[in-house]
């Protein structure tokens, strides 16, 4: 059997229509740079600092394949604002030529709304019977990965780790993989080493420079977390030595 080729490969700025590139979404450093960006067809991580541009980036995705910037699936069109930018109008997508039958945009800061949604259109028993308004953040995820998401269908989510324990991002990521396994694809911001660990994944690194592929073992969030468990003590001795009130802090020995 053929390996499933994902349903967009990538996109591609439109450099040469671009207005101006001092101005904001052009003037992000992941945008400012960026020509065209290859997607994995099953996995593909956007990561980097604050403010770094990954959430834009993702959006403009999003917007461009079709989905309601506020989040969803193609079928909600709710606008209760209208933040996004006009990147995804300088966008071009390269399809593959499978059609994906479902898929969902989870944004960081909209789940709210489409928890609403999913309230407002009925549809409860499709997200596991509760409404998600009346479960934790975590779990309204996870019932919607587990009940709402199928097979042969395209997903862009950002940070989806936001409430979930890192045992339920491992579950998130058991989730992941069948999905993957019956011809998903993923394009995900996220800052967490363990949903970034999937094996084969793409992991591209959003930051000052532009927007480069890293290998997982290279990413900060790898390196960190892995330096800060091994040696908490002495990581938190040396980041809180300054600190008026390090004398309270029962640090104990490295
Ligand atoms: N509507 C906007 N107008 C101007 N600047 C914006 C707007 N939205 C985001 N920004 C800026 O763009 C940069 C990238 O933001 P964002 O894509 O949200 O980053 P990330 O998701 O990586 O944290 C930030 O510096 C942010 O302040
Ligand atoms: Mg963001």
């Amino acid at each position: 059997m053929e390996a499933f080729p994902g349903f967009l490969n990538a996109v591609r700025l439109k450099r040469d229509l671009v207005p101006d590139f001092r101005r904001y979404p052009f003037s992000i450093p992941s945008v400012n740079q960026l020509d065209r960006l290859e997607l994995n067809p099953k996995i593909t991580f956007l990561i980097g600092e604050n403010g770094s541009g990954k959430s834009t980036l993702l959006e403009a995705i999003a917007v461009k394949w079709g989905f309601n910037a506020e989040g969803g699936t193609k079928n909600f069109n709710f606008a209760t604002r209208e933040s996004h930018s006009e990147l995804h109008e300088f966008l071009v997508s390269e399809r593959s030529l499978y059609r994906a039958h479902g898929g969902f945009f989870l944004r960081a800061e909209s789940f709210y709304n489409v928890a609403t949604q999913i309230d407002d259109l009925g549809v409860v028993t499709s997200y596991g019977g509760e409404s998600l308004h009346r479960v934790s953040h975590g779990e309204a995820f996870l019932a919607l990965m587990s009940n709402r998401f199928q097979g042969d269908s395209f997903f862009v989510l950002d940070e989806p780790e936001a409430a979930l324990s890192p045992h339920r991002q491992m579950s998130a990521l058991v989730l992941m993989h069948r999905l993957i396994l019956d011809n998903c694809q993923f394009v995900i911001a996220t800052h967490s080493p363990i949903l970034m660990s999937y094996p084969d994944a793409w992991i591209y690194e959003c930051d000052e420079t532009g927007i480069r592929r890293v290998a997982y073992e290279e990413t900060p969030h790898f390196r960190v977390t892995r330096d800060f468990l091994n040696r908490h003590r002495t990581m938190l001795h040396h980041l809180l030595k300054d600190e008026p009130d390090q004398k309270d802090l029962d640090l104990g020995s490295a």
